[in-house]
C-alpha cells in the first residue's frame, strides 16, 4: 500500500492518478475526507501532518509514502511522518521537496523548510528520495482572474527566467521512485525544457487561447498585497516573494535532464501544460 500525502493538492492527486494507472493500491491522507473528491477506489484515511497521533493509523500495512506539505510548518510534518514510518512497515520514502533545498547559500525560508524537512528524513531510518522541482507551470493559474477580466498578466520580476516544470512529470518521476527499484538515496533536480520570463509565457498563453495578451510588471509589493487579498498570510506571501525574487538568478534558467532521465520522456513544455489547462483560462 502506498500512502500518498497532499493528495488534494496538485502534485498528489497527480501522483494518485499515475499510481492507479498502474493498479497500485493507493491509500490517501486528507484533513478534510469528505471534501477531498478522490477517486472511488482510493481509500482515504483522515490525518493531519501536524498531529503526530494521527499518523501511526495511516501507516498501517503502508510500506512506501509520497510526502509533500506547505508552509512554515512543512519541518515538522516531515519529521513526524518519518517518526512513525520509523515505527511501522514504510522501507521508502518519496519527498516533494525544493529545487534550491540542496544550497545552502539560499537563505529565503522556503527552501530553509524543505532543507531542515530533508534533514529530519535522511537522519531517520528509512530509506528516501528527493524529489527537488523549479517552479510549476501551473503557477500561472493565478493569472486566470486577470486574463478573463481584462486580457491581461500581472506579474513581478519581468527579466526572471525560470525553467518551469509541469507537475504531471513531478508526479511521474514520484510515481517512478515509488514503484521502482533503484531510486533509493537519489536527489532529483527538476525542470522544464526551457527556461521562460513571465512576458514570454504571457506570449504563449495568447497562442493557445487565440487572442492577443499583455503582461505587465508588477512591483514585489504589489503581487506580496494581491497574495494578501487572494487569502495568503503574511508568512507565506513574504515566503513566496522571496522565493520569486529568485527568479532573477540564473541557477532558475537552467535546464535539468532529470524528467526525460528518470521517466525515458522528455519533459512537457509550458505550450503543452497550457493547451491542456486551456478552457480553464477562457471566460
Ligand atoms: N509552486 C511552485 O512553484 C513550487 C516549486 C517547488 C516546490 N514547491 C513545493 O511544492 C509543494 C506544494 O505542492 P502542490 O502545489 O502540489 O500543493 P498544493 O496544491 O498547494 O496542496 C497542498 C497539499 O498539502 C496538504 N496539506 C497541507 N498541510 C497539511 C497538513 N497539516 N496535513 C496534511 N496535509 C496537508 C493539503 O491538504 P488539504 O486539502 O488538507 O489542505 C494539500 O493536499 C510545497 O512543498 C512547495 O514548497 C512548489
Amino acid at each position: 500500500m502506498i500512502l500518498v500525502t497532499g493528495a488534494t493538492g496538485t502534485v498528489g492527486r497527480a501522483v494518485i492518478d499515475g499510481l492507479l494507472a498502474l493498479d497500485m493500491p493507493v491509500r490517501a491522507l486528507a484533513r478534510r475526507p469528505e471534501t477531498a473528491r478522490l477517486p472511488e477506489s482510493v481509500e482515504v484515511v483522515r490525518a493531519d501532518l501536524g498531529e503526530p497521533d494521527s499518523l501511526a493509523p495511516a501507516l498501517r500495512g503502508v510500506d512506501r509514502v509520497f510526502l509533500l506539505s506547505t508552509g512554515p510548518e512543512l519541518s515538522k510534518h516531515d519529521a513526524n511522518i518519518v517518526a512513525a514510518a520509523e515505527d511501522s512497515g514504510v522501507h521508502h520514502i518519496v519527498k516533494l521537496s525544493s529545487g534550491r533545498a540542496g544550497d545552502d547559500a539560499a537563505t529565503d525560508p522556503i527552501p530553509m523548510w524543505h532543507r531542515a524537512g530533508e534533514a529530519a528524513i535522511r537522519e531517520g531510518g528509512v530509506p528516501w528520495t528527493m524529489v527537488r522541482p523549479l517552479g510549476f507551470m501551473s503557477n500561472a493559474l493565478h493569472w486566470i482572474p486577470s486574463i478573463r477580466a481584462a486580457d491581461t498578466v500581472r506579474a513581478p520580476f519581468g527579466q526572471g527566467r525560470i525553467a518551469v516544470v509541469d507537475p504531471a512529470d513531478i508526479a511521474a518521476v514520484a510515481v517512478k521512485s515509488l514503484v521502482e527499484q533503484g531510486h533509493s538515496g537519489n536527489v532529483y533536480a527538476l525542470s522544464g525544457p526551457q527556461p521562460l520570463s513571465p512576458g514570454e509565457q504571457t506570449e504563449i498563453l495568447a497562442e493557445v487561447l487565440g487572442r492577443p495578451l499583455r503582461y505587465v510588471e508588477t512591483s514585489a509589493a504589489e503581487s506580496r498585497s494581491a497574495m494578501l487579498d487572494f487569502g495568503v498570510g503574511p508568512e507565506m506571501a513574504d515566503a513566496i516573494m522571496s522565493l520569486r525574487a529568485t527568479a532573477l538568478e540564473s541557477f532558475t534558467s537552467v535546464v535539468h535532464p532529470t524528467v526525460a532521465q528518470v521517466t525515458g520522456r522528455p519533459p512537457r513544455s509550458f505550450r503543452d501544460w497550457a493547451l491542456g489547462h486551456r478552457a480553464e483560462f477562457l471566460n
